[in-house]
């Protein structure tokens, strides 16, 4: 059974003690993970360590960075490494997340080398695919996200891409508390998985896990998270509050 996750994406928010407050009212919080469901939590470079300190022992619950660069080390300023990230005991990477791609400019064929090195140092790679309102608008967004599946993605092999999560992220839902409705977001989501399909066979597909984001929150989670080709979501603003989080957490099917 592929795997169900709620994922949090804290994005650039909280102060170091708000971030600690955060970890310790949520793990305070009753919430329960089978073998097959994961919580993990993508939070700001320099709270990695203490996030996964207070993570420790928890079973199916992780610590993610938000981004990470193409290379294996060098004179690149500012930038950080996967293998800086392996070292401290991360496993997953949130690659080509919108807000990556539109102010960064990520893309596709940069987001592929950032997958590529996720893999090469055993780090699952979380890849955020999704069209702008225009592309929706124009009832275009099947082509748009195939593209990017296409590009970043078919070039691995059918082993290497059973080690990534896909997260499909509508960037009218990101942030604005437009969600798409289930249908929406079962409907795209089952022509990824026709795409994967398409591409690498059935069986291939459906091990890879596809989580929907844009303004998931706890009134909604269950109801999206119930649809076939959703395996939960990736939660930004809802993800900094504990109780909301906790209530997402327990929502996966
Ligand atoms: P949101 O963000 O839940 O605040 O819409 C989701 C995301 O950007 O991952």
């Amino acid at each position: 059974m592929r795997k169900q996750i709620a994922a949090a994406n804290w994005k650039m928010n909280l102060t170091y003690q708000q971030a600690e407050s955060l970890v310790d009212n949520l793990l305070a919080l009753p919430h329960q993970l089978a073998a097959h469901q994961e919580a993990i939590f993508a939070v700001p470079f320099p709270y990695l360590t203490m996030v996964a300190d207070k993570l420790k022992g928890k079973q199916n619950v992780y610590v993610a960075a938000q981004n990470c660069y193409t290379k294996k080390s060098g004179a690149f300023t500012g930038e950080t490494s996967v293998e800086m990230l392996a070292s401290i005991g991360v496993k997953h990477i949130v690659i080509g997340h919108s807000e990556r791609r539109e102010y960064f400019n990520e893309t596709n064929e940069i987001l592929a080398q950032k997958v590529d090195i996720c893999l090469e140092n055993n780090m699952t790679p979380i890849f955020c695919c999704g069209e702008p309102l225009s592309v929706r608008e124009a009832n275009e967004q099947d082509a748009f996200v195939a593209k990017q599946l296409k590009e970043s993605l078919y070039h691995l092999s059918a082993d290497a891409i059973q080690k990534v999560v896909i997260a499909y992220e509508p960037i009218w839902a990101i942030g604005t508390g437009k969600t798409a409705t289930s249908q929406q977001a079962q409907d795209i989501q089952a022509f990824i998985r026709q795409q994967l399909a398409g591409q690498y066979g059935e069986t291939v597909a459906n091990n890879i896990s596809i989580l929907y984001g844009g303004s998931v929150k706890a009134s909604n989670a269950k109801e999206i998270f119930s649809q076939p080709d959703v395996d939960g979501g990736l939660v930004g603003g809802a993800a900094l509050i504990a109780e909301e989080f906790n209530t997402i957490i327990n929502s996966l099917k």
